[in-house]
């Protein structure tokens, strides 16, 4: 049993074989072509990796991907130090395959293999769809998870934001963004939040349905960005910095009124430490246990702190 990198032919194959677990409501065909493109996108083409545990006679027992993203840690001096972490996604194994520890067997050998490639390494993320226990297994610490929901309103909010943003204010937006006061943290750069916008656009497209007007809004200081996700009919915010809990309000009900106007059902946001105080005050928001995308993390050396106190915004999901 080995541990190797796709070749692309590798990959469209394994497109076809993980639409089963990832693809509705989209064919087969569909689902491959909305993986070549997202591949295809800036921050995919630079740091992601399709890694297979084969057999020795070349059969694949199961697949998944890396990517890669800056983090920030602190040191016993107080400085940051910048490095490398890596989110794991897409972790499959097909049904007659499952049972026998590939799946566990692959972590391991993933983070082996990070763990000796960088060594500017930090941690390994995944945001687990089937609980802890399986990741656990593989050094993961599970963060606990809590979102927030806001329903899509029709009635114009008496709030109102500076400005919306389009995809090309992503970058400054980020910029604007206070950095967590965190001991460790990755920050997601403005290709990350591409990667998510296109997937915004991919499903918009091939589900023949509206896109939101805006990515994101501005009051103040404080700042919002967000994508739809369109199979769940939800706007996520995918970073939020508000600086009191009026400008949270006035951001998430511009972003409650742009999913309306988007078809969409609700914002999601996922409460990160210190954030709760604020979003409690949001008329109409409320707090339920986060079902799925589970963030854990496992380091990739010594000196992080506990998992729990490491800040996961939607944005860094993969
Ligand atoms: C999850 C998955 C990758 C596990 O692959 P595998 O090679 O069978 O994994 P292992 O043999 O190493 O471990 C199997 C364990 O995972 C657990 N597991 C599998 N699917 C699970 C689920 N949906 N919920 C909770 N636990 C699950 C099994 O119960 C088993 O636990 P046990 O050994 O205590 O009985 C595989 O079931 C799969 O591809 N599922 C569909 C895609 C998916 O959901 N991927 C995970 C995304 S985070």
């Amino acid at each position: 049993m080995h541990l190797v990198l796709a070749t692309e032919a590798q990959k469209a194959e394994r497109d076809r074989v993980t639409h089963a677990a990832w693809g509705s409501p989209l064919t087969v065909e569909q689902f491959h072509q909305r993986e070549l493109r997202l591949r295809a996108r800036p921050w995919c083409a630079e740091g992601m990796n399709t890694w297979l545990l084969c057999e020795d006679d070349g059969r694949v027992l199961v697949s998944c991907e890396t990517f890669h993203n800056d983090s920030w840690l602190r040191g016993p001096d107080g400085q940051l130090a910048h490095g490398d972490s890596f989110s794991i996604a897409s972790v499959f194994t097909e049904e007659h395959l499952r049972g026998h520890g590939h799946a566990t067997r692959m972590m391991d050998l993933v983070a082996a293999e990070l763990e000796r490639a960088s060594p500017r390494g930090h941690a390994a993320v995944l945001f687990s769809d089937v609980g802890a226990p399986l990741y656990r297994r593989s050094g993961y610490e599970e963060v606990p998870a809590w979102d927030w929901n806001l329903p899509a309103r029709e009635e114009p909010s008496p709030r109102r934001v500076d400005a919306l943003l389009g995809d090309g204010d992503v970058a400054a937006a980020l910029e604007r963004m206070r950095r967590p006061e965190a001991p460790f943290y990755l920050w997601p750069s403005p290709a990350q939040v591409d990667w998510h916008l296109e997937r915004e656009r991919i499903y918009a497209e091939l589900l023949s349905r509206p896109q939101p007007e805006a990515c994101g809004a501005v009051v103040g200081d404080s700042t919002a960005l967000w994508a739809m996700m369109a199979r769940y009919g939800e706007l996520v915010v995918l970073m939020l910095d508000a600086r009191s809990g009026e400008d949270a309000a006035t951001l998430l009900e511009m972003a409650s009124a742009v999913a309306h106007r988007a078809k969409l059902a609700k914002v999601v946001l996922w409460e990160e430490p210190g954030t709760a105080e604020l979003l409690a005050r949001v008329p109409g928001a409320t707090r339920v246990a986060r079902e799925g995308s589970l963030p854990m993390v496992r380091p990739l050396r010594p000196g992080l702190p506990p998992a729990a106190a490491i800040p996961f915004p939607r944005a860094l999901w993969v």
